[in-house]
């Protein structure tokens, strides 16, 4: 359940029971408002559900705020990202990796996510970066994180088609190099194809969950009509 000033205790997600397995990468799909990003906030803190538990690594985290579970290890790139007015590129990124990054290591994973370090290290995080450069600008701060568990909201979206490709070489790199558990809310059957499993929320509920070779078929030869049975 979410508050809202215009629309109070709206309940948004029913009955969610998710287990991700360390080392994991999990696609989270379904149709537009049917709950994913709200999901995805209750996992990093954004927001706070009104009943059920949220268990990390065997600890209860359903009280702990945002930067708690930050500590603990979970990374969160928003749907639109938070653009930071008189913060650099470079110091955003040192900011995330924690620790004493060098301007060298923070170029090395801007150019990770396509973007040409000497363009972007000294800009501002500002409105004056599209969508595309912010998106990726953020997936960079990520990376830089290296945390254990990564969820990622809409990666692609605003990214263009050649950057694309490479994406997702950053998405299967953080993977396999890290062991790290991640997350993906995504529309993109590109993505969908390179998980573990597969998830479907739709109507705050999740609808079917499983291997990919077991879903992705099924949501592929769907005839455009809702095949949920949303209320
Ligand atoms: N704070 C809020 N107050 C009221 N309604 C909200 C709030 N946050 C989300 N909602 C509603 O909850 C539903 C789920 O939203 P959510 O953003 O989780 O969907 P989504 O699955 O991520 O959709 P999309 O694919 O479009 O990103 C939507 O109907 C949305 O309008
Ligand atoms: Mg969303």
């Amino acid at each position: 359940m979410v508050d809202d000033e215009k629309d109070k205790h709206k309940e948004i997600l029913k009955n969610i029971s998710l287990k991700i397995e360390d080392g994991k990468f999990i696609a989270i799909t379904g149709p537009n408002g049917g709950g994913k990003s709200t999901l995805a906030k209750v996992i990093a803190g954004i927001e706070k559900p009104t009943k059920g538990k949220i268990i990390y690594n065997g600890t209860d985290i359903t009280e702990a705020s945002i930067t708690d579970r930050a500590r603990m290890g979970i990374s969160y790139a928003f749907q639109q990202p938070v653009r930071f007015k008189g913060i650099q590129v470079k110091n955003l990124i040192k900011l995330a990796a924690g620790d004493n990054m060098s301007i060298a290591g923070a170029c090395d994973i801007l150019s990770e996510v396509g973007l040409c370090a000497r363009d972007y290290i000294n800009r501002e995080v500002d409105a004056s970066l599209s969508g595309g450069e912010l998106k990726r600008i953020e997936i960079a701060t990520i990376i830089a994180r290296g945390t254990k568990t990564c969820v990622f909201d809409e990666p692609e979206a605003g990214i263009d088609l050649w950057s694309f490709k490479n994406l997702i070489k950053v998405f299967e790199k953080m993977h396999n190099e890290k062991d790290s558990s991640i997350i993906i809310i995504s529309h993109q059957e590109r993505i969908l194809n390179i998980a573990d499993e597969i998830v479907v929320i739709a109507g705050g509920e999740i609808k079917d969950k499983g291997k990919k070779t077991d879903i992705l078929p099924e949501l592929l030869q769907g005839t455009g009509g809702c095949k949920f049975n949303c209320d």
